[in-house]
């Protein structure tokens, strides 16, 4: 079964990991542990719990802000006019040998379902996402991300209202 776990450097084998994307590799290899650490960013891996140390994919997210400027008019509504609470998707990336087969969807989904979580703690509007390229975008706006009116590799995802 597939399940996702905070990275546990004990445990999940990071140097193993590869998504082809160089900045994402160094990133899981050499940077997430010591940023969770931190509290810079936390990240999460997805695992089959039959093969635990295997990463197939993760993610990070971390704390942000957006700019009022940077939502479309209708998204814009009611809401404050200073800076956005937000959650800053840092880093997507499923294994070369996984990818195609639906576990990108599932950590997103998997985002969502955590923000969502969060939210009943800490006020977060929205996920906010840098695409590293336009294939990358194309990927987010299929889920209803859009651009931010500054970048269209910058992207928003609201998540909705609560009660
Ligand atoms: C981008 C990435 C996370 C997608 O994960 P994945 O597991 O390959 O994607 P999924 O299998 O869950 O695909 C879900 C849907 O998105 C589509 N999709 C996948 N990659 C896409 C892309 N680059 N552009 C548009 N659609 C894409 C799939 O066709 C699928 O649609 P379908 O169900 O109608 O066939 C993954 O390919 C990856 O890690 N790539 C290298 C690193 C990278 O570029 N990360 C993004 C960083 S910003």
């Amino acid at each position: 079964m597939l399940v996702v776990q905070r990275l546990d450097g004990r445990v999940h084998d990071r140097k193993g990991f590869d998504c082809s994307e160089p900045s994402l590799n160094r990133y899981l290899h050499e940077l997430a542990s010591q940023h969770h650490r931190a509290g810079v960013a936390t990240t999460h891996v997805m695992v089959d719990d039959m093969l635990p140390s295997k990463i197939l994919g993760y993610y990070s997210l971390a704390a942000a802000q957006m700019s009022l400027r940077d939502l479309t008019q209708a998204d814009k509504r009611r809401l404050p006019r200073h800076p956005i609470p937000v959650a800053r998707l840092a880093r997507l990336a499923v294994a070369l040998d996984e990818q195609g087969h639906g576990l990108g969807e599932a950590l997103l989904q998997d985002v969502v379902k955590r923000c969502l979580g969060l939210r009943t703690e800490l006020g977060i509007h929205a996920l906010l996402v840098d695409a590293l390229h336009e294939r990358a975008a194309a990927f987010y706006r299929r889920y209803g991300f859009r651009a931010t009116a500054a970048d269209a590799l910058t992207l928003y995802l609201p998540l909705g209202s609560t009660g």
